[in-house]
């Protein structure tokens, strides 16, 4: 219906809120996009402007894919049928992913955006919490490990259908397409921190770094 139209048209433009670049000039005078990997998202906010802004930036990235995938919640039941309906899901995950554009093509950001892994897991976190909670675990386990935040959005990016596959045995099949959709997007998005990965070159970030004298 037209008012599915108006909440994907809702859920673009919220994701296309520049938290990253907006923050980033209000508090610290800097784009920045022009210092560190260049991406508009939490991780370049913290190496950039350091652990408060960059949480910051998460949280309000977290928060835009959630809203615009509950967006479902205000037109979708009437729409699409009930909660848990094929159709319900599908929606959600419409909306989500559209969110995600939003933040990777922003409107208010001379279409420049980021990586649209925040986002991202704010729509799983609002269409499957379990799945959500393992995407989190294998995310803090990665980059403990290893320290690159890149490798670990894509490990957790991949977490998602494999979660909803064997762990929740999911019978929504729509739920494991759009999972795939998921990995696609986050492996195209990603494409610059593989190269630097396999070249050993990706920038680490240390969530406890130690002071030193
Ligand atoms: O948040 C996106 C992350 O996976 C990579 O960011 O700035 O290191 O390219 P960045």
């Amino acid at each position: 219906s037209i008012y599915s139209i108006f909440a994907l048209i809702a859920a673009y433009l919220f994701g296309s809120i520049p938290t990253a670049v907006w923050l980033g000039q209000a508090f610290y005078g800097i784009d920045v996009r022009e210092y560190g990997s260049g991406n508009a998202g939490a991780t370049n906010t913290f190496r950039v402007l350091g652990k408060k802004a960059g949480i910051a930036v998460m949280v309000v990235d977290i928060f835009k894919g959630y809203t615009a995938t509950n967006l479902a919640y205000f037109i979708g039941l009437s729409v699409t049928g009930p909660q848990n309906s094929t159709q319900f899901v599908n929606y959600e995950l419409a909306l989500g992913v559209t969110a995600v554009m939003g933040h990777l093509f922003p409107i208010f950001a001379g279409f420049r955006g980021g990586k649209g892994v925040a986002t991202l897991f704010g729509m799983i976190l609002a269409v499957n919490f379990t799945a959500a909670m393992f995407c989190v675990a294998v995310f803090i386990i990665v980059l403990l490990t290893t320290k690159y935040v890149s490798l670990s959005s894509i490990c957790a990016g991949f977490t998602f259908p494999l979660s909803i596959v064997f762990v929740l045995q999911s019978s929504i099949k729509s739920e494991v397409l759009y999972g795939m959709v998921v990995c696609i997007l986050i492996l195209v998005t990603h494409q610059k921190n593989l190269e630097r990965l396999l070249k050993g070159k990706e920038s680490k970030v240390y969530l406890f770094r130690k002071k030193t004298k």
